[in-house]
Order: structure tokens, then sequence, then C-alpha cells
């Protein structure tokens, strides 16, 4: 697990963020959550699929809702905007949650959204203690999905839902490496939908909600080409939390969606 931590330990994170800001002009005392889009929405469809999501979760604002493998937590944040609830979110680098915090600051949402670092395998809190959880492209980096899933389902209350929204494996293999989300195939452990499934109810849930997303992730990278020379990245993008090779990511991410090669899940999970 520790090349993973070190994959998304960039550093000085958050002055680069704010770098960013002020090279395209904007007035920190009044960044707003759309400002940090380009940077802390780090997955396929950022802040469309957050909102999505956010419709499809059913949270309401008198809930306590855990956000797992949160990164530099926009969509922890748009989460308890949107809906009023509390969030806590949870990730493996001591540095994107040092940033979420920041950035939460930043826009003056610390009443009610947290972090803590830790694994999503060693949750540091009490059984039944979740009203929700909420989990976006963490598991292509968790080998062991049944723990991860059983750890889920221990802190939620009964009834509680879950909201995963994870890349998986398809008909074909290999996967192009290197993607968004891993440099090389140590870091990457991807099922197809199928067998991802059958770990979510073998972790005792029942499935709600199942829609396969490949269509639109397709749709999102489709203008995306390979890249040549020296990379013209933007001020604020997830490149800085992953590397400026995040073009080649984004294509190779791209040519595995178009081969067959992975899948986009969205589904809901209910603890019984
Ligand atoms: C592709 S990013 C997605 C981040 C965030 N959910 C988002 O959508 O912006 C994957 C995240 O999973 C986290 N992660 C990977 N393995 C983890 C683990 N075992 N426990 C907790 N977080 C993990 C990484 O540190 C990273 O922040």
């Amino acid at each position: 697990m520790k090349h993973i931590h070190s994959y998304y330990s960039p550093n000085d994170l958050y002055n680069k963020i704010i770098e960013g800001l002020n090279e395209i002009g904007k007035d920190l005392s009044k960044v707003t959550l759309d400002d940090l889009q380009p940077v802390d929405e780090f997955h396929i469809r950022g802040d469309i699929a957050t909102r999505d999501l956010i419709k499809l979760s059913n949270f309401t604002s008198d809930m306590h809702i855990l956000d797992v493998g949160c990164g530099v937590g926009g969509s922890t944040r748009r989460l308890s905007h949107e809906t009023g609830c509390c969030v806590t979110g949870i990730d493996l680098s001591d540095e994107y949650i040092d940033v979420a915090e920041r950035l939460t600051q930043l826009l003056n949402m610390q009443e009610r959204v947290k972090f803590h670092a830790c694994s999503a395998l060693a949750v540091p809190f009490e059984d039944n203690s979740f009203d929700g959880v909420w989990s976006i492209q963490m598991n292509m980096n968790v080998e062991d999905k049944l723990g991860w899933l059983k750890e889920v389902y221990r802190v939620l209350k009964p009834g509680g839902r879950a909201v995963l929204y994870e890349v998986c494996g398809h008909k074909n293999t290999p996967v192009y490496f290197p993607v968004p989300w891993a440099q090389d195939s140590s870091m990457s452990f991807l099922l197809p939908p199928e067998l991802f499934r059958d770990v979510i109810t073998s972790a005792g849930f029942d499935i709600e909600v199942w829609n396969d997303k490949t269509g639109l992730a397709q749709k999102a990278f489709a203008q995306v080409t390979e890249p040549k020379g020296e990379p013209d990245l933007p001020e604020l993008g997830v490149h800085l939390l992953v590397g400026n090779d995040i073009l080649t990511k984004a294509y190779n991410l791209h040519r595995n969606l178009d081969e067959e090669r992975v899948s986009l899940i969205e589904t809901v999970a209910v603890k019984r």
C-alpha cells in the first residue's frame, strides 16, 4: 500500500492550488466550490457526476455521511453544500487530507465537513455510526475489496445506503498504463462488474441501484488524443494531484474505455 500512498502524496499541494487560483485571478476571500472543481473533483465526469450521485443518494440534511477515499474533498464539500448533511472524509494520503482540511477552511465549511487520514481497510469509527456512505473511484487501488466493503458495512447504520461510483475491469485485458489512478499494474486491482457486484453482496449488502455508466465515460473522453511534445497544462488541474503525465493517463483511460478494458459503474447498496 506504500507505493499507492506515495503516488497520491504530491509536495506542497496546497500552495500550488493557491498559486493556481492567484494565476487565474481569483480573490482568495471569495473562492467558491466551482472555482476548485478542476482540481478537487478527481473522478470521471467530475462535478457533473457528483451532482448525479447526490440526486441518486437521497441523503438529507439530518444525516452524517462517510466519504471513503475522499481525495482533497471536492465531492465531500459538494455533497454537504447541496444537501446540508455533515460529511466526514477519509483518505489514505495525509497530504490530500491536509489539503482537504485547508480548502474546507478557505470555503468556511469546516463545521459540517471534517477529514481524517486512514485506510479504508481500517476505518477508525464505531459500528453503525453513519447514516450513509459515499465512495468515488477508490476501489481501483484496493486489492482487498471484501475487506473494504465489510468496513463500509460495519460503520453504516442498518438500512443505510452506500453510494459507490467505481471503475471496474471489462471484457478485455490488459489495461494500458499509466492511468489516472495508477502508474503501473502494481497499483491497480480491477474486477469485472459482475465480480465487483458479487463482492458487494458477499459483504452483506442488497443492491438497490446498478447503473452502467461506461457509455457516458466514453463520451467524456471521446476527444482525448495522444499527447505530443511538452504538455500544455492549465493552472489548476488534477495534474497537481498525480503528475504532469496526466495527458498520457487520460489518453490511456480513453483507450481503455473504448476498447472495453475498463468500465464505470454507479451503484447504491443497502445494509440489511
Ligand atoms: C482517483 S482518487 C479519487 C478521490 C476522490 N474520491 C474524488 O473523487 O475526488 C482515489 C483516492 O483513493 C484514495 N485511496 C486509495 N487507496 C485507499 C485506501 N486503501 N484507503 C483510503 N483511501 C485510499 C487515494 O489516496 C485517492 O485520494
